[in-house]
């Protein structure tokens, strides 16, 4: 019969990891039983894939784009869409709640071989809210701007917030059971691709959260995608704004469109 060689030799290989465990832990029939019915209420919750991602996305991310240099890649999440244009760089959908502070950010999309600016990169972000929730149904805090002639970008957002949907659901009853918090440190998306080709999915960690050290996504934060925050005047509320900068390095491009 014919089969798929890769499948099984993974099949193969990661069950003999966990019949290590098995043994190592004295794992019970009774204790795999109760993992079985956790994962089917993992699926019927519709959430097997973000825990194969909190478990494992890094991993992948770090062996097979983290190798090229340029801008760490981070993992994508659940929550990308089919995103619009924003050509003046403006993301609200909506005003801003009294909580929610005001964010530009901008920088420079740069070829990491050379440091040259690039131009024409489509950047494609999204992030939570002030309350760390996505707008699944709308466009709110999603959108696409183009780097410009000097490689230059800038969205105006808002500061996401550290973000917990998950203490109602499997993922919560085992990150609990577990006794740890179930919390990503706030981040803002970010996809970057040219001619049709992505170059960079990551996210940009805010300085101000207090999960940068703990995120549930192990390996997710390093240093160099915390971005820095400074006072940007006030908004129309009188509410202080913030401003961040990030430079932008993909690797692995073609050439240089020319300047
Ligand atoms: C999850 C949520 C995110 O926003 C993300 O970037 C990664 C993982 C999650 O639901 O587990
Ligand atoms: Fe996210």
């Amino acid at each position: 019969m014919e089969g798929n060689a890769r499948l099984s030799a993974i099949w193969e290989a990661s069950i003999g990891k966990l019949q290590d465990v098995v043994r190592e832990f004295h794992i019970t029939q009774d204790e795999l039983h109760a993992a079985g019915d956790y994962f089917n209420r993992l699926g019927q919750s519709g959430f097997s894939r973000s825990l194969i991602d909190v478990a494992l996305a890094m991993t992948s991310v770090d062996v097979i784009d983290g190798a090229r240099g340029g801008t760490r890649p981070n993992l994508e999440g659940p929550y990308h869409g089919a995103h619009i244009q924003r050509p003046d760089g403006d993301m609200l959908d909506r005003p801003p709640r009294p909580e929610e502070t005001r964010l530009t950010f901008s920088g420079t999309v740069r070829d990491a071989a050379t440091g040259a600016p690039v131009r024409g990169v489509r950047l494609d972000f999204w992030q939570a809210d002030g309350e760390g929730i996505y707008d699944l149904t709308g466009s709110h805090l999603r959108g696409i701007v183009i780097s410009d002639d000097e490689g230059r970008y800038r969205i105006r957002t808002l500061v996401p917030s550290d973000y917990s949907q998950h203490d109602h659901d499997p993922i919560g009853e085992l990150f609990r059971a577990m006794g740890r918090h179930n919390t990503r440190a706030a981040h803002i998306h970010l996809k970057a691709s040219l001619d049709g080709k992505v170059y960079l999915t990551t996210q940009l960690f805010m300085p101000t959260s207090a999960f940068l050290g703990s995120d549930y996504v192990a390996g997710a934060v390093s240093d160099d995608l915390v971005v820095a925050f400074h006072p940007d005047g006030a908004d129309e509320r009188g509410k202080p704004c913030l401003r961040a900068d990030f430079e932008i390095h993909l690797a692995g491009l073609p050439g240089n469109p020319p300047l």
